[in-house]
């Protein structure tokens, strides 16, 4: 577990590193990439050990009997999460996003509304769009510098014609964790506008000192007829590569729905992210994420404390995920001018604000998942990049 090793990444078909240059006005060889969220630290060796031993098999024929990855993601959920999952209940998908896609195609039909509090992780409404459907964005309110949802406003937002919600838990970009109140309020809005509750809680497991997940169906015991979980350990193992996602349904009549989407839509997973899940989600593999956390906790403040020294600048305090949320809008600068200058500037390619629905206008996600010294050396940058504001 030495995450300050630094690993080159260039030219291994890294999205984040070798295709920073194309969607970034950054330099491919200097350029630091701090978008997309994969981290730049190996997997455990639990892991390792088990993609090498399939890799080393040499046969790379159909996966049949999953008994032992569903016994796994059971005894993850439960150690982790205090969840009993039903391994029966669980639905495999080629990660995340494809699984919001297919809960549209089950769900939802062309032209209904899909409501997201934005800003929100953007592959939600590209999907949404994609599928035919509508986002019906309900912006979060900021409330002692964090997020929370204004119900209020989201009841009038609805039109009758919204028929989902796609929930975001820890939420990616705020990287708020919900409390069970707030969770109760999500789903007892849902059922107010009849809508199905897709949770996605991708991010579960990346918790900052002191946080405590709670997942959706513990908290909303009572809705569990139109809740839809989602989760992966590809964020938290950083195997997002090996795409391999779960939909975890409570419900006969959801399962029985989705089961015939998967049929119809030829959906079985890679072995490899099968191979690569079961490790994971072992003894070994939760020490290695207790390790991680207490990393990316030391990155947080490494960052927060340089940025926030910037004025004009200020990260939103993390509670959970790698991923920080930086607010240009104390400057006084244009989007265009703020932005320029992390990248031509500082030579740091973060996520546009913009690209994350309404409310993400004025602001910058960087990733932190990387060696230490990486973070710091972007702090330096972007203190020089400002410098003139100090
Ligand atoms: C909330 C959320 N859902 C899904 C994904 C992507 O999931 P996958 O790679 O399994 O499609 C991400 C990636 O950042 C995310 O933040």
């Amino acid at each position: 577990m030495n995450f300050d090793r630094t690993i080159e990444r260039r030219g291994s078909h890294s999205m984040k590193w070798d295709m920073m240059a194309e969607r970034y006005a950054v330099s491919a060889e200097t350029g630091l990439p701090m978008w997309v969220a994969d981290m730049d630290f190996a997997a455990p060796d639990c892991v390792q050990d088990a993609l090498r031993r399939a890799v080393d098999h040499g046969i790379y024929g159909y996966f049949g009997d999953d008994a032992a990855y569903r016994a796994a993601i059971c005894w993850w959920m439960a150690e982790r999460h205090g969840w009993q999952v039903d391994p029966g209940h669980i639905f495999t998908t080629h990660g995340l996003v494809n699984a919001v896609g297919l809960c549209l195609q089950t769900w939802t039909a062309p032209g209904d509304g899909v409501v997201l509090f934005t800003p929100v992780y953007h592959a939600f409404a590209r999907t949404i769009e994609g599928a035919g459907r509508v986002v019906v964005e309900c912006p979060l309110v900021e409330r002692a510098g964090r997020y929370e949802m204004d119900f209020d406003a989201a009841d009038a937002a609805m039109t009758g014609r919204e028929t989902m919600l796609i929930l975001c838990s820890p939420h990616n970009p705020g990287g708020r964790v919900w409390s069970r109140a707030e969770l109760q309020a999500v789903a007892a809005f849902c059922e107010r506008h009849d809508l199905l509750l897709v949770s996605d809680e991708i991010h579960h497991d990346l918790l900052m000192p002191g946080q405590r997940h709670v997942p959706t169906p513990l908290a909303t015991p009572g809705s569990l007829d139109r809740l839809v979980m989602l989760t992966s350990a590809s964020k938290t193992f950083n195997i997002a590569g090996t795409h391999c996602g779960n939909v975890i349904l409570s419900d006969p009549r959801l399962r029985a729905a989705f089961a015939k989407t998967l049929v119809g839509t030829g959906i079985s997973p890679n072995s490899f992210g099968l191979h690569a899940v079961t490790a994971a989600y072992s003894p070994e593999g939760a020490a290695w994420v207790d390790a991680l956390c207490a990393y990316i906790d030391g990155n947080r403040q490494l960052f927060d404390d340089g940025i926030n020294k910037i004025p004009g600048l200020r990260s939103m305090a993390l509670e959970s995920t790698y991923l920080a949320w930086v607010d240009f809008s104390g400057t006084g600068m244009a989007r265009e001018e703020f932005t320029a200058r992390v990248e031509q500037g500082a030579g740091i390619a973060a996520n546009h604000g913009t690209t994350f629905g309404q409310g993400g206008e004025s602001w910058l996600r960087f990733n932190l998942g990387a060696p230490r010294p990486v973070i710091s050396e972007a702090v330096d940058r972007l203190q020089r990049a400002f410098g003139d504001l100090q």
